[in-house]
């Protein structure tokens, strides 16, 4: 682990090859991606950052501004300050769920940085009325109750529903991170995914090659959503995770890191 002064990202990296970027969710941090992050590391340079805020990393702000704000795109910036501190040209990026948003805001700003994209349990729309709402809700909800109060209402959603019966160690896991995660940058990217724009109008003439991931039994980015984005996408590969949820890095981290290691094989195919 080491670090570098972009707001302090925290980062993993491991391995050595083509590079390839794995960014978590909200409200999560790198553990999502620990174990795949692993094993694709017997094949690629892989680099698991902390977002800005999130897990070990800081937020480069003055500590008396309460209300700290970014955006996705500043949150894509940052990933390109850790590419440059490391001396990385192009890279495979693969996001999951806001980690996708932030995935599609580096490559509105910088396409030419990327090799490969991969959304995993993401979405390519903007939020409508009913979702903006539903971002102010989460915020007023973060003000009241911090942290807890997005685990009691994100908790169930986020897994496989068997999850929850099968295996409370993941569930306990799972609310671990959530927990850690501070309610000051809950609350900035709750705004921020509200504001961000959509995607799918980038999606037919997208530069890059494009993979996309679903856990079968995604309940906040379900597999529609996801063979949607692939239809719109000429050449995209979609694969399904069965037996995975919203968190199919997590849940089911062998399947995740063999899909993504068949997709970064298929680019350096091509290009190399
Ligand atoms: C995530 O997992 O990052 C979020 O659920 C994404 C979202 O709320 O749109």
């Amino acid at each position: 682990m080491q670090t570098v002064s972009i707001g302090s990202v925290h980062y993993t990296e491991m391995g050595t090859g083509t590079p390839v970027f794995l960014v978590h969710g909200f409200p999560l941090d790198s553990r999502i991606w620990g174990d795949a992050g692993a094993m694709l590391a017997s094949s690629f340079r892989v680099v698991v950052p902390d977002l800005p805020g999130f897990g070990k990393s800081t937020l480069n702000v003055p500590a008396s501004k309460q209300n700290v704000s970014f955006s996705m795109e500043s949150l894509a910036g940052s990933l390109l300050e850790l590419a440059d501190a490391l001396r990385i040209d192009r890279f495979v990026l693969a996001g999951l769920s806001m980690g996708g948003y932030v995935a599609q805001a580096l490559y509105r700003n910088a396409p030419e940085r990327l090799l490969g994209l991969c959304f995993v349990d993401t979405r390519a729309n903007a939020d409508d009325d009913t979702g903006k709402a539903a971002r102010n809700k989460m915020i007023e909800l973060i003000d009241r109750q911090g942290s807890p109060g997005v685990v009691e209402s994100m908790l169930s959603k986020m897994l496989h529903p068997g999850a929850y019966l099968l295996d409370p160690a993941l569930v306990e896991r799972l609310r671990d991170i959530m927990l850690a995660q501070p309610p000051g940058t809950l609350r900035s990217a709750c705004a921020a995914m509200r504001d961000r724009p959509a995607f799918f109008e980038a999606l037919p003439t997208l530069s890059c090659p494009l993979q996309v991931i679903v856990g079968s039994g995604d309940a906040i980015a379900p597999v529609e959503v996801a063979k949607k984005i692939v239809e719109l996408t000429p050449g995209a590969r979609l694969d399904v995770i069965e037996g995975a949820g919203h968190l199919s890095s997590l849940e089911r981290p062998a399947e995740v890191a063999e899909a993504i290691e068949a997709f970064v094989r298929s680019i350096e195919g091509k290009v190399g």
